[in-house]
């Protein structure tokens, strides 16, 4: 026995993407019964706060059928994407629909990227529900950060759950109707299940803003979205600092300034003291995250992804001072 002894036989964080290859006909009408479903993820793109985004290069990694691409698409209007996914099966799904050509599909894992010829910097990143699928989230962010030009933005949309009362909603979710609907329209409840068992063992919004942090990330900020998803799926931004070798420059050129003969200036904050700011919810202060959702995000547009209204989705919400779990 095992850490991961709670997995199912067949499926492995390694392999997930096998699984999704088994429900990709199936996908898209799972996602469809999920209230909210599309609108969520056009308001996590919009929440990078690209604007119409003519001449920007995106990343969407993980984009299955081609749900999250859309929303990328359909909230930076302008953009070119590259979308990316480990799953063959869900790619094809995918390739089917009508796209624009700024649109790039690529057969390959986020662990392999280069060698599938896909490089950065991206001017933004989009992961959703793939970094809860990763065998090592922290290695996944590093890997994205590095995609990232300095001062991009990574939008991470995501389940996490924390503490009794997370696990409490995350089980009622499950029982009432991800699973009953993953198994009469995906098709793979196996797959269900896991994911079940692996976000309610992830832990919270907290811990993946910590991982972010830990993976190297600027200003990184959570809110979560409206409906019945409410506080089980959270946009988690982050953003690659502007100095990308931080440390090693910052040693460099204090080296540099203490053979000129000069010394810092203690009246300066030191790191710790930076560091133990609490990450606030964007808006107003927030350097260049969207503080306003626009109307046609946050509203359906009756798409086959929103199988019923979604009039509760809320815009982010003001600043408070505090990171929002
Ligand atoms: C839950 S689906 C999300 C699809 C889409 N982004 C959406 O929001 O509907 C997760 C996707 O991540 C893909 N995936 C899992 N591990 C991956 C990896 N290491 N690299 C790339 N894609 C991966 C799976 O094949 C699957 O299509």
């Amino acid at each position: 026995m095992n850490g991961e002894a709670w997995q199912s036989d067949e499926i492995r964080p390694s392999t997930v993407h096998r699984a999704y290859g088994r429900g990709a006909s199936g996908y898209d009408a799972f996602v469809g019964s999920i209230p909210g479903y599309r609108t969520h993820l056009r308001v996590s793109a919009s929440r990078m706060g690209l604007g119409d985004g003519p001449g920007l290069r995106l990343l969407d990694i993980g984009c299955g059928t081609g749900v999250s691409t859309e929303a990328l698409l359909t909230t930076v209007k302008g953009a070119e994407v590259v979308a990316v996914d480990a799953s063959a099966e869900m790619l094809a799904v995918a390739r089917k629909k009508n796209w624009s050509p700024r649109v790039t599909f690529v057969h390959t894992r986020l662990e392999t990227l280069a060698e599938a010829g896909i490089e950065g910097p991206f001017d933004g990143i989009l992961a959703s529900y793939l970094v809860s699928n990763l065998p090592d989230a922290e290695h996944g962010l590093r890997l994205l950060l590095s995609l990232l030009a300095p001062g991009a933005p990574l939008a991470v949309h995501d389940y996490a759950v924390g503490g009794s009362r997370g696990r409490t909603r995350w089980a009622t979710a499950n029982w009432t109707y991800l699973l009953p609907m993953a198994s009469m329209r995906w098709g793979v409840s196996d797959l269900a299940r896991y994911r079940m068992k692996r976000v309610g063992g992830a832990g919270g919004p907290e811990q993946m803003v910590h991982r972010m942090e830990r993976a190297g990330f600027d200003d990184v900020r959570v809110q979560t979205v409206g409906g019945v998803q409410q506080h089980l799926v959270h946009t988690f931004l982050g953003r690659r600092p502007d100095e990308p070798d931080v440390v090693g420059e910052r040693q460099a050129r204090s080296s540099a300034l203490a053979a000129a003969g000069w010394r810092p200036d203690r009246a300066e904050p030191e790191p710790d003291d930076v560091g133990s700011e609490p990450v606030d919810e964007g808006g107003p202060g927030d350097p260049g995250y969207a503080d306003e959702i626009p109307e046609e995000v946050r509203e359906d547009t009756g798409g086959d992804g929103d199988a019923e209204p979604d009039a509760d989705t809320e815009p982010p919400t003001p600043p408070s001072g505090n990171r929002q779990v």
